[in-house]
């Protein structure tokens, strides 16, 4: 048997989050715990943002049951999007490049585990090329098709083989992940604005609230991802959600509904601005949102004024200790501009992070007791 290895699929700038959640699960299975230090883990392989590279030893797989537990493992986990057994990466060498990616499919052992197996081929492309997605997806397929016999169903297959091309760097695998994990919701409401749970989930992790918060509120919460992810987190926990637009507080209290959580989960209809007067003093262990940023709130004065009005309030509903963080437009130095004027909250941590094809920043403040001579704009912590 050889080495385990799996592709993992996140948000760029959550890699070290997925690394993290992947050895706590190991740690977690009683059978796996002993060995879940020998799994390597690459973050960025080949260079791929957003990727993560887990390898586990045939020595380890060979022990027992350890090979499903670990897809199993895999399957779980709530900081990625897909699962794939990796089987060949290949740099490209030369210049006809699709012929080359066909020698390396051609070259990789796709083996169908019966013969009722029919498969598909699905092909992630970025760089410049001279061809597209959909003529790797038919080209690899015809390949696939002669080398093992298996008939194409692109809606009903059994085996999902990936053939992604970054710049030269081709690779070949097969994915288990059907649906993204992040499709672990029933959506009664879904604005084009939502969150992507992924992210969710990274910011809930970003906050280091420990094993038992006992309040989260998310006074921006539309449909209500974070509010899902918190509730799943923190099994525990109360989670209070709020929004200014009653579409979003009605959608986003079918979701709750529909999800299960309505017993723990409450949604009202209030403005962000007003915290202070919607929410006692010290009440809530963190305040976990995504406010509107950049353009679409127009001119950069409300946005100002906005984030004035909201810092103030997480001033006033934060615990000493309690966490709060957001994600907001990666100008830094507006953000510290306005935090500069609250002397109860500190700056812990602040990344970047892509998704959907936007570069919003994760800002992670804490609430403390104003101490003007010892503050500093940031601590830098890692998740
Ligand atoms: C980026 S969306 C949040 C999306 C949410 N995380 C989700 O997954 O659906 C921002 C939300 O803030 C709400 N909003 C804008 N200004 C607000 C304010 N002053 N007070 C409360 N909610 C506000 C909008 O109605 C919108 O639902």
């Amino acid at each position: 048997m050889g080495d385990g290895v799996y592709l993992l699929t996140t948000n760029p700038g959550l890699e070290d989050i997925v690394e993290i959640e992947l050895r706590e699960r190991l740690r977690s299975r009683r059978d796996f715990r002993a060995d879940a230090d020998a799994i390597s883990v690459e973050r960025k392989p080949w260079g791929l943002a957003g990727a993560l590279l887990a390898s586990c030893p045939s020595d380890v797989l060979s022990d027992g049951t350890h090979g499903a537990d670990l897809e199993d493992s895999l399957l779980e986990m709530q900081s990625i999007y897909h699962v794939v057994r990796h089987l060949r990466t290949v740099e490209l060498p030369g210049d006809d490049l699709m012929a080359e990616l066909l020698a390396a499919v051609e070259e990789t052992a796709v083996e169908p585990v019966s013969s009722d197996d029919t498969f598909r081929v699905s092909s992630k492309r970025s760089g410049t090329h001279p061809f597209r997605s959909v003529d790797i997806e038919r080209e690899a397929g015809a390949v696939v098709q002669r080398q093992t016999g298996m008939s194409v169903d692109l809606e009903g297959y059994t085996v999902h083989v990936r053939v992604d091309l970054r710049d030269r760097v081709c690779t070949v695998g097969l994915q288990l992940t059907r649906d993204g994990l992040d499709q672990r919701w029933e959506w009664r409401y879904r604005p084009r604005v939502a969150l992507r749970t992924v992210v969710a989930y990274g910011m809930l992790r970003l906050a280091r609230l420990g094993a038992a918060p006992q309040c989260i509120l998310d006074p921006f919460c539309g449909s209500g991802t974070i509010l899902l992810e918190a509730a799943k987190m923190y099994p525990q926990a109360r989670i209070a959600g709020s929004d200014k637009v009653i579409a979003c507080v009605e959608g986003a209290r079918e979701n709750v509904r529909a999800a299960g959580f309505d017993s723990r989960v409450s949604v009202v209809h209030a403005d962000a601005r007003d915290l202070a007067e919607t929410w006692p003093a010290a009440s809530v262990d963190a305040v976990i949102t995504n406010p509107p940023f950049g353009v679409r709130l127009g001119k950069k004065t409300d946005f100002e004024h906005l984030y004035d009005r909201f810092l103030r309030g997480i001033e006033h509903v934060l615990r000493p200790g309690g966490r709060a963080v957001f994600l907001g437009g990666k100008r830094r130095h507006f953000v510290a501009r306005v935090l500069a004027r609250m002397r109860g909250l500190r700056m812990k941590h602040v990344r970047v992070i892509e998704t959907g094809g936007v570069y919003p920043a994760v800002y992670v403040l804490e609430r403390i007791t104003p101490d003007p001579a010892g503050r500093s704009a940031v601590s830098e912590e890692g998740p």
